[in-house]
């Protein structure tokens, strides 16, 4: 029998055939229907998507902020079109991709779970400089200290709700964060709107008008981390990681609803600690000499890099990323109203409405995504967006190409190029922006996941500065070209996908191998073999599995037998 073979039989056999049920449907269905009846897990990803509301709030808030009058004349070189304005825009996003990055060890060592609280502090006293900020440096200080929770939330938010969902809702559970990060990008548009009337628009206008948006987004992060303390399991992959597999199947069972010796409970825990031992195996064989958590750490990260099924994944993930960014649509949740004038929709209400509608698509096209994305799967999606969203910028460009000097007097010329701005969001919303953030969540061992997540999310965050920094140059050099330059990133998200990208759909996070051509050897075989034996003599000795002894009896015998 082929190395390959066995491991595949060991790493999902354990659940396909010592379980009389079919894991496949006894999981239950997706999508609305399956979040409806596991509404423990709906609502603890809702809750944890809280960091998602952070994250798109704390995006849009300060293009508002920036040109109220009263800012602008405390910050002069910041407000208006002061010459720190875009540093303090990018410092933000400096702060994140820097968060993602050092969140990778703090959820490994303190939990998923407390490494979001960790992040809701640093974006609490963030929040807390920029709303009571009386100088330039305070400001900068709060933004980034805030940007460096906000990289973290970005990374152990949907990290956590992977970990914990079902195969079946992984995909939707991970989608809430992003109906999340629209929303939040809405709140804060329209906050914005409205909080600049405070004492009026002009000369008298009250500080509060900028204060109080700065400062509202501490509601969300405090309840966020109360939550993180009394509301939010552990991570069950994160127990078992660390050792603590009697409180993995508590929460497991909780999670599932059903009792700890329930087949799908037992045949699920069993998988999850084959994935886990295997692969911290892996590291102690091949690093024998790697004692230390960093020389550890060290190995992990090397690995995703050398390995070459691991750096396909790293590379998948991060390109997702990229290429989320590069559809352009950060360019135009900054610049829309820049760019709405442009066309000739003139008049500030005209354009800050078009903006506020660009919000408002881009939560209600979410909605779909949270039941289509486990139903269709994920290929599907992203090449449906990736055309409409490709159809979208080259008609904008070829319009802004024609009509560029007589915008005045084509009207409809303008208002169809602001509707293609819409339908672009539409389809960005649905496709790539949900599913980059799902992908990155699901498609690495345990071993080296969060390593690798921090990377993934990081370069989102990296890209995302760079969309800030290039738009205004492109926007006022090459003018349309700036939507041809992301109409060719669109295409090139179609065509890799088509041609590269597997699909993910239902897959358990433990059985992810198959698709990356991981994990085939002899060697890896009789390591896994290995593993087997000692979760089978463990689960003999250990009381809780006594519980369901027959049925973990019958796993390992049949296990056994097989290999
Ligand atoms: C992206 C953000 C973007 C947002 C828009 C997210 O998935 O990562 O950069 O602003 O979607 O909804």
């Amino acid at each position: 029998m082929s190395g390959e073979k066995i491991v595949q039989m060991i790493r999902s056999s354990v659940i396909e055939d010592a379980s009389s049920v079919d894991l496949d449907s006894a999981y239950g269905p997706s999508g609305y229907r399956g979040l409806f009846r596991c509404s423990n897990i709906f609502l603890y990803s809702l809750f944890a998507s809280l960091g998602g509301f952070l994250f798109g709030y704390d995006q849009g808030v300060i293009s508002g902020v920036l040109v109220m009058h009263d800012f602008e004349a405390r910050f002069p070189r910041i407000g208006g079109n002061g010459d720190l304005q875009g540093w303090v825009v990018s410092i933000m996003q400096l702060g994140a991709f820097i968060g993602a990055l050092i969140n990778s060890p703090i959820a490994d060592r303190l939990s998923r779970r407390y490494s979001i609280a960790v992040a809701c502090v640093a974006f609490l006293i963030g929040s807390v400089l920029q709303a009571g900020a009386i100088d330039n440096s305070m400001l900068f200080v709060g933004r980034f200290i805030g940007g460096i929770g906000l990289g973290q939330i970005s990374m152990g938010v949907p990290l956590w709700i992977g970990e914990i969902a079902p195969p079946n809702l992984r995909g939707s559970a991970v989608t809430l964060q992003q109906f999340a990060i629209a929303s939040g990008i809405m709140t804060s548009f329209w906050l914005d709107y409205g909080t600049q009337y405070i004492g009026g628009i002009g000369e008298g206008q009250s500080q509060l008008a900028w204060r109080l948006p700065f400062a509202l987004r501490v509601v969300p992060a405090a309840t966020l981390l109360v939550g993180c303390f009394f509301f939010l399991p552990f991570s069950p992959r994160w127990l078992v990681k660390v050792g603590r597999e009697h409180e993995a199947l508590e929460v497991l069972s909780r999670l599932r609803k059903l009792p700890e010796n329930h087949p799908i409970v037992q045949a699920e825990i069993m998988q999850i600690k084959v994935g886990a031992r295997f692969d911290a195996l892996t590291i102690k064989e091949k690093f024998p000499n790697a004692k230390s958590p960093a020389q550890i750490a060290y190995q992990q990260y090397k690995e995703l890099f050398t390995q070459r099924h691991l750096a396909r994944r790293l590379f998948v993930a991060c390109f997702l990323q990229f290429l989320q960014q590069f559809t352009g649509v950060n360019a135009i949740i900054y610049y829309a109203p820049k760019m709405f004038k442009s066309i000739g929709l003139s008049g500030n209400s005209i354009s800050l409405l078009a903006t506020g509608v660009v919000g408002i698509i881009n939560v209600v096209a979410t909605i779909p995504a949270i039941g289509i994305v486990d139903n269709f799967g994920r290929r599907g999606v992203l090449m449906v967006g990736a055309i409409f969203m490709s159809l979208s910028h080259f008609i904008i460009a070829t319009l802004y190409a024609i009509y560029e000097h007589s915008w005045a007097e084509h009207l409809s010329a303008g208002w169809a190029a602001a509707a293609f701005v819409w339908f672009f969001v539409f389809h960005f919303a649905y496709s790539v922006g949900c599913i980059a953030w799902i992908y990155p969540t699901e498609i690495f061992p345990l071993g080296v996941r969060a390593q690798a997540m921090g990377i993934a999310i990081s370069v989102n965050w990296i890209s995302n500065f760079v969309i800030g920094l290039i738009t205004p140059i492109m926007l006022s050099q090459i003018k349309f070209g700036t939507f041809y330059f992301f109409f060719a990133f669109t295409m090139v998200l179609f065509f890799w996908v088509m041609f590269f990208l597997p699909e993910t759909k239902g897959v358990p996070m433990e059985e992810m191998d198959k698709l990356w051509g991981g994990n085939e050897g002899k060697e890896t075989a009789e390591r896994m073999a290995r593993i087997q034996n000692e979760l089978q003599s463990e689960s003999r000795n250990v009381p809780i599995y006594s519980k369901a002894s027959s049925y973990s009896d019958d796993v390992d015998i049949e296990l056994q037998e097989q290999y």
